[in-house]
């Protein structure tokens, strides 16, 4: 058993190897501003960066959520590894040998199910892969392939295996192969490769099936998809869940295309396995697809980290549509744009290219809409536009609406909708919150808008409680222009007027909000937890986020007036005043050029 003081020396020996900038950029795109890095926070969802890498320190922190730590709690909380085995990861990475004895006996086994779990689908993907690339009994699958017009540099890209049928092999055909290759029983069977029969003895999971291997981020196999040969059912089965496979959070194809997808800062959803596979010997190398289930918020998180955008390729007559609908929020919510490209009735994303080519796709692909319009489109079919279908279709907007919590985005949404429905942004909005009562008026008064305010909101009055020192620039850059909860509007206020009267302090102003009020309690709590650039040290954090800040202020500032423009474009063109409109469409085109 190794002691505190061997732990501490390991433990060092790996803080000093690793980079922190590498294991996080790694996940994160990372930029470099001055002497740290910065990009989007991979713990919550945000659109400007506020999550900063110190390689100095070592250290990473997120103004944004306040998650930070070293270079361990990173991986721990990426990961979600226990330190045990983060530190294992680390070492492993680094080549820093470990002795194993500092790992509870609990610690070890969960390391070792999941090396074996590694090793066992690793194993068993080399087998199918062999087995397809040379085996006489795998002709068929080798045809199959070439009908399909899958060649034979994607097969290998892609690892395309396939697994013979008990009359060829019997019902044992990878669990004797892994066997004999020294796989423990346990762990094939883990792995879902073999299943084990109730009268005693295991079979195998998949029989004549083309396999996909499915990998994690880092290329390790850690599931597959099995699409049998023809027609049979069912069509397409999975590896069953294991420790090293969660459907919900893996997509086939992000590893080999995450490089593409980095560098043209747009990712293809697509439903089908086959369908990326056609794409990609199309040289359409930035698509991914979920493994038969909907895109959930994790998905959506992942593919984050490498790209802006998100475009949904969906059949014209699948359940796409209404999976459609459902990603809404995730996507408000992880704060990434997505658009819609809906494919010709009875086709899917594999039988268009073959027919249209890469040139058919991309320009289905440039011409997608934005997600929110797209499922508007679909709730004026599905609804109509009488006065009944008109309620229906605002009673979903409404939860979808209030399902985002950025102000300037909501509100362009109201808009954007209530002019398509022909309704005031008040009859919208009036449907939307619904009767007051009088005990939720009192609560909003008492400062509860504060804690629901939007991030950068809630970011910037955090901010001037702990630098009110800086409150005169962020004045300056109009930020009572963009800030609109009374609460916010109501510290600024005292601040200011603290500020004419002497130096500002955070208790200063805690004694001069009212006592019991919401405002008083809100900068309370916020004292007691301490300002999240304190405990990192740094001299320049203040500033440096009292810049992040200006240019959020900048932007927004000009994203309102845009907005703005845009709606008196629309009310110049329905006026009929070409000249107007001519002369707001420069303007327009002026603005964008300054961005
Ligand atoms: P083909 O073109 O018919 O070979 O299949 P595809 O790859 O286009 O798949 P399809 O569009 O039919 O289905 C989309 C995805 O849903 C597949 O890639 C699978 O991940 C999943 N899926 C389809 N059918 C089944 C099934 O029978 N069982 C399971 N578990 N998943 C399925
Ligand atoms: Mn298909």
């Amino acid at each position: 058993m190794t002691n505190a003081y061997e732990r501490e020396e390991i433990k060092n020996k790996v803080r000093e190897a690793a980079d922190i900038v590498q294991v996080i950029g790694d996940v994160v795109e990372l930029k470099k501003a001055g002497v740290r890095y910065t990009g989007l926070c991979p713990f919550h969802a945000e659109k400007t960066p506020s999550f900063s890498v110190n390689p100095q320190g070592q250290f990473f922190h997120c103004f944004g959520c306040g998650e930070s730590g070293d270079v361990f709690s990173f991986v721990m909380k990426y990961n979600r590894l226990s330190f045990p085995e983060a530190l294992k990861e680390l070492a492993r990475r680094y080549q820093i040998d470990l002795p194993e004895p500092h790992l509870s006996e609990a610690d070890r086994e969960r390391i070792r199910e999941r090396e074996v779990l590694y090793a066992v689908n690793e194993k068993a993907a080399g087998v199918y892969e062999q087995y397809l690339a040379t085996s006489a009994e795998a002709a068929s699958a080798r045809k199959y392939l070439e009908e399909r017009g899958v060649p034979g540099d994607v097969i290998q890209s892609f690892r395309i295996g396939y697994t013979p049928d008990t009359s060829v092999a019997g019902w044992s055909f990878i669990t004797s192969k892994l066997q004999g290759m020294k796989m423990p029983l346990a762990g094939i069977e883990k792995a879902g490769l073999a299943v084990r029969k109730e009268t005693g003895g295991y079979y195998d999971r998949f029989r004549d099936r083309i396999l996909f291997p499915i990998m994690n981020v880092s290329g390790q196999v850690v599931a597959f998809g099995g699409r049998i040969l023809g027609d049979g059912q069912p069509k397409y089965m999975n590896s069953p869940e294991s420790p090293v496979f969660d459907k919900s959070r893996t997509l086939f194809g992000l590893y080999q295309h995450k490089e593409n997808i980095r560098s043209s800062r747009k990712a293809i959803v697509v439903e089908g396995n086959f369908d990326l596979v056609l794409l990609s010997v199309h040289g359409i190398d930035n698509v991914v697809a979920p493994l038969g289930t909907a895109l959930t918020r994790d998905h959506i998180r992942s593919l984050r980290g490498f790209c802006d955008e998100v475009v949904m390729l969906f059949d014209g007559d699948s359940a796409g549509l209404k999976a459609a609908m459902r990603t809404v929020p995730l996507f408000l919510a992880e704060q990434v744009d997505a658009k819609v490209a809906v494919l010709p009735d009875g086709h899917d994303p594999d039988s268009y290219v073959r027919e249209n080519g890469r040139e058919g796709i991309i320009e289905l692909v440039d011409n997608a809409s934005h997600l929110a319009e797209f499922v508007f489109d679909v709730l004026v079919k599905q609804f109509g536009t009488t006065l009944d279908g008109k309620n229906r279709i605002i009673g979903e907007l409404r939860q979808l609406v209030s399902s985002c919590d950025d102000t300037v985005q909501r509100s362009l949404m109201v808009g954007h909708f209530s002019e398509m429905l022909s309704i005031t942004t008040e009859q919208f909005q009036s449907s939307m919150s619904g009767p007051k009562t009088g005990q939720r008026q009192k609560e909003e008064r008492q400062g509860a808008s504060l804690q629901n305010l939007p991030r950068k909101q809630r970011q910037l009055v955090e901010f001037v409680v702990f630098y009110p020192e800086l409150l005169g620039e962020l004045l300056e850059a109009g930020l009572e222009d963009v800030v609109t909860s009374p609460d916010v509007i109501h510290i600024v206020d005292c601040l200011k007027e603290l500020a004419a009267r002497g130096p500002l302090s955070a208790d200063r102003l805690l004694m001069e909000l009212a006592e019991e009020s919401g405002e008083r309690q809100y900068v309370a709590e916020l004292l007691v937890q301490g300002s999240p650039g304190d405990e990192e040290g740094e001299d320049d954090w203040a500033r440096h986020m009292c810049d992040e800040l200006l240019v959020w202020l900048h932007e927004e500032k000009k994203m309102r007036s845009g907005a703005s423009l845009l709606h008196k474009i629309k009310e110049a063109q329905l006026a009929g005043d070409d000249v107007l409109v001519m002369k707001l469409l420069a303007r327009k085109q002026e603005m964008g050029k300054n961005k």
